[in-house]
């Protein structure tokens, strides 16, 4: 019994819990996703998967993203990136829908199936029907010769290493990481993309192992004590607009995973057709408001619920005295292009969630009645 307690310590590696060891692995592992494949200098990007099926890529009518939980969000996130770089039609589909209801594919079609374990079982069957009816599958996958990774015609594995914590962290990020990659390859193939452009987000893709690092070193302690305050509440509001709506998403799932507290997240401005007759002293609202070209409207988003007594936390760039000025609290991250921001905006998030469940006393890397990984129906 002690040794298991002590083994399980080190593995640990002097962290409270897996969860928490494992958000602060994300500038190694965000980094382990690109390495060898993203060349800022050069200005280029290798990924052997994506030239495999680079003819059905450059002719696809559409791309489909198969996935379940939070690689569903990472999915989202890549229907808005790829749809802007590469002007690809993207759906986003839920695993366990889109395999039974007679979805229209054919072999034009390029599926991109999102998953971590490479075995959650709705994935997998909405694949094999998928590829029965002559789609291409493409695996974005990070446990290594799993089931999806087998079924994919090709894929690139996301290099996150192996993931205890129940709540996906550093798996979500690899996934980000590695969709951005797919996006910029297909974008510059496409010839969607100005070599501006291209240059800044690789630039700014290259540069985000470091401020991950430098936002978990400055805000890590004051997420803590923003957690601390907030721990109590019954139910809490995420909102963001664009790139940032699918973080929205994934901040709420977290905190529902982890806290048990109910969290709904909401495109910015639809919170007024419902979850605005919520808002009143006692519901904390985390909007995701780093500057981008939505800014204006989400600071006028954040007004409409000071007006209504509801309590902001804020994740803002640096320097951005507006949202600052407005909001309760304020987690900071640093400023990149619109499109990459989302990975930076999540971290902050993921500590947030982090916190309140360890306040409530519960257990972060087993939160009661969820799987790692979901194998049956
Ligand atoms: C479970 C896990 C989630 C995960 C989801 C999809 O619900 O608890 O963290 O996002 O399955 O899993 P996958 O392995 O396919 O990414």
């Amino acid at each position: 019994q002690k040794l298991d307690m002590e083994l399980a310590a080190i593995e640990k590696g002097g962290y409270d819990h897996f969860m928490l060891k494992e958000i602060f692995e994300q500038p190694q592992t965000i980094f382990d996703s690109l390495r060898g494949r993203l060349d800022a200098e050069q200005k280029h990007i290798t990924l052997s998967g994506v030239d495999k099926i680079k003819d059905k890529l450059m002719e696809a009518n559409r791309i489909i993203i198969v996935a379940c939980g939070t690689s569903w969000h990472a999915g989202l996130l890549a229907e808005y990136v790829i749809e802007e770089l590469c002007r690809i039609n993207v759906e986003v589909e839920y695993a366990s829908e889109f395999r039974y209801r007679n979805p229209i594919i054919t072999d034009k079609d390029v599926i991109i199936a999102i998953s971590q374990s490479g075995e959650t079982a709705d994935t997998l069957v909405a694949l094999e029907n998928a590829k029965k009816q002559g789609a291409t599958i493409f695996g974005l996958v990070n446990v290594v010769g799993s089931s999806i990774a087998r079924l994919s015609d090709a894929g690139a594995y996301t290099h996150a290493g192996p993931e205890i914590g129940v709540a996906s962290t550093k798996a979500f990020t690899a996934q980000l990481a590695v969709l951005y990659l797919i996006a910029l390859k297909v974008a510059r193939d496409k010839q969607t993309i100005d070599q501006t452009l291209f240059n800044k987000l690789l630039a700014d893709l290259a540069k985000v192992p470091q401020l991950v690092h430098d936002i978990l070193q400055e805000q890590d302690a004051a997420i803590k004590e923003i957690a601390n305050k907030y721990a109590e509440a019954r139910d809490f509001l995420y909102l963001g607009r664009g790139f940032n709506f699918p973080i929205a998403l994934e901040g709420a799932l977290k905190l529902k995973e982890i806290s048990y507290i109910h969290a709904e997240g909401y495109p910015a401005a639809e919170m007024k057709h419902g979850p605005i007759a919520l808002v009143d002293e006692n519901l904390p609202v985390v909007f995701v408001a780093t500057k981008d070209s939505y800014h204006e409207k989400i600071v006028s988003n954040i007004q409409e619920i000071k007006a209504r007594k509801g309590q902001v936390i804020a994740v803002i760039s640096q320097g951005d005295n507006v949202v600052a000025g407005l909001a309760d609290d304020v987690m900071v991250v640093p400023q990149v292009h619109e499109v990459i921001a989302p990975l930076l905006s999540v971290i902050p998030l993921q500590l947030l969630s982090y916190y309140i469940g360890v306040n409530r006393g519960l257990d972060v890397d087993k939160p009661r009645n969820l799987a790692k990984s979901v194998t049956v129906e």
